[in-house]
């Protein structure tokens, strides 16, 4: 790339660049921070500014910036094989080579096959299309409905934005599809029963899932889509006793179980998936992100036993995949997944993630107790929320202004948080010391300082 003053970039970003989730004329403004390069957990933008990356990318370096091994199998892949098509009639070693990798990694959870895609909202997607398929099969043509969690995220497609739970990423894009129906989120911090012990909870939400499949008529219900950790949505942490009883409802109704683990699929939560830390199995489940360590684009849905042997026992038409993309399995894609898995092994990072993840909630908690403008803090493993009020006896949440104070100052104190309404999310590198942590708590310490005087 062409030596540039780092004001060129400044400058220039938002005239040619639109972003995804900002608002053009805000991002035109207000420039954002051009990030040039990165090593190890920390990131370095174009006026060499290095700080500790809280975020992890977005959820997905879970590994790094310095995977040599995933940045050697993508470069030895693309010397041998950069690309081809997985459509009916061809395929490539790499990605066969990984859907054997995936079966292994997946199997305590009952996934046997893989159906590749290229990030997050696809594998969305496809489960969503795989699970109304697998009825039509069975010859149950009239489950096409989904139900699923407010404040969960699935992505942006028309079918994951219909079964996500959030305004901000369905209002200016509707009607959404039809059929999908939504259940108030095991959500102690704000849920409508002002319910605060997370069992009881639980058991409301569980409760209203079943209302939900029963007034639909279960018969026209396809799948439950759900995080079992919700990311986006501000981490939020059902009781353990959830996910066991929304799969107990789901198959006592004949209902799909859809785990979005596109966030908790390799270790991210302390456990390797986050349907093993519920000790759920689902029917099917959404992976991406960790998957290539954010190197390359990629994703996958996996498909249990089940689901399996309906498609592959089917001689009709119904059973035919009317779906897919250009890049599902590619070979670059493909390789950085095998690397990335091995490594991910290898390091142990679920070990990691549940340890430092206990040590940054425990920071977060004493954070709380210093800035009356933390309302709430919740995480699992290193999925960990600051939630930001102007208040904590109505809870109403801070301004925007203030919060991006606190990503300022935070930035300035040397770490990278991310901002998402009044939360401040931080999922940083599943391989960070406990050095990492303590640096992270006193930048967030900083924002909060100056976010409390805004
Ligand atoms: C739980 C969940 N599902 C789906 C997605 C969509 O993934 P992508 O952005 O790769 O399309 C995300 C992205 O953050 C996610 O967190």
């Amino acid at each position: 790339m062409r030596m540039r003053d780092p004001k060129f970039f400044e400058e220039h970003n938002a005239r040619h660049f639109w972003h995804p989730m900002a608002h053009p004329a805000e991002m035109l403004k207000n420039p954002p921070i051009v990030v040039a390069s990165a090593e190890g957990v920390e990131i370095t933008d174009v006026n060499g500014h290095r700080t500790l990356d809280a975020v992890g990318g977005l959820w997905n370096v879970n590994l790094g910036y310095s995977c040599q091994p995933v940045k050697d199998a993508i470069t030895g892949q693309l010397a041998t094989l950069p690309y081809y098509s997985s459509f009916r009639g061809t395929s490539n070693a790499a990605a066969v080579e990984l859907s054997y990798a995936l079966t292994e990694w997946f199997s305590e959870d009952g996934l046997t096959r893989a159906f590749f895609t290229s990030g997050g909202s696809d594998s969305v997607e496809t489960a969503l299309r795989l699970s109304r398929q697998y009825h039509r099969i069975r010859g149950e043509l009239d489950r096409t409905k989904f139900i699923s969690i407010r404040q969960g995220y699935h992505g942006t497609h028309f079918g994951g934005a219909s079964v996500n739970g959030n305004a901000k990423f369905r209002r200016n894009y509707e009607p959404m599809l039809p059929g999908c129906f939504h259940i108030p989120a095991p959500w102690t911090y704000r849920n409508p029963f002002n319910e605060t012990d997370p069992a009881r909870l639980a058991e409301l939400c569980a409760l209203l899932l079943e209302e939900e499949i029963k007034f639909q008529s279960p018969d026209t219900v396809a799948a439950f889509i759900m995080e079992p950790v919700l990311g986006s949505g501000g981490i939020i942490v059902p009781h353990e006793s959830f996910m066991p009883k929304v799969r107990e409802i789901c198959d006592r109704y004949g209902v799909l179980l859809i785990a979005d683990e596109v966030i908790t699929a390799f270790g991210r939560t302390g456990a390797w998936t986050g349907s093993r830390l519920w000790g759920v199995k689902p029917d099917l489940a959404c992976i991406a992100k960790g998957i290539s360590n954010g190197y390359f684009p990629f994703g996958a849905a996996m498909i249990s036993e089940k689901i399996a042997n309906a498609f592959e026992d089917n001689k009709n038409a119904f059973g035919s995949i009317g779906h897919g993309y250009t890049y599902s399995g590619h070979p670059v894609g493909a390789a950085a997944a095998l690397a990335t898995l091995e490594e991910t092994q290898k390091l142990n990072v679920a070990d990691n993630a549940a340890a430092r993840g206990d040590e940054l909630l425990a920071g977060c908690k004493e954070l709380q107790n210093k800035h009356q403008i933390v309302g709430d803090v919740r995480g699992k493993g290193l999925m960990v929320c600051l939630e930001l009020v102007a208040d904590r006896e109505s809870k109403a949440p801070i301004n925007k202004g203030a919060m991006d104070i606190a990503l300022s100052a935070a930035y300035e104190a040397g770490v990278m948080i991310r901002v998402s309404g009044n939360n401040i999310i931080l999922s940083p590198s599943l391989v960070i010391t406990a050095d990492h942590v303590a640096t992270i708590i006193t930048a967030v310490d900083s924002g909060l300082t100056a976010a409390a005087k805004a």
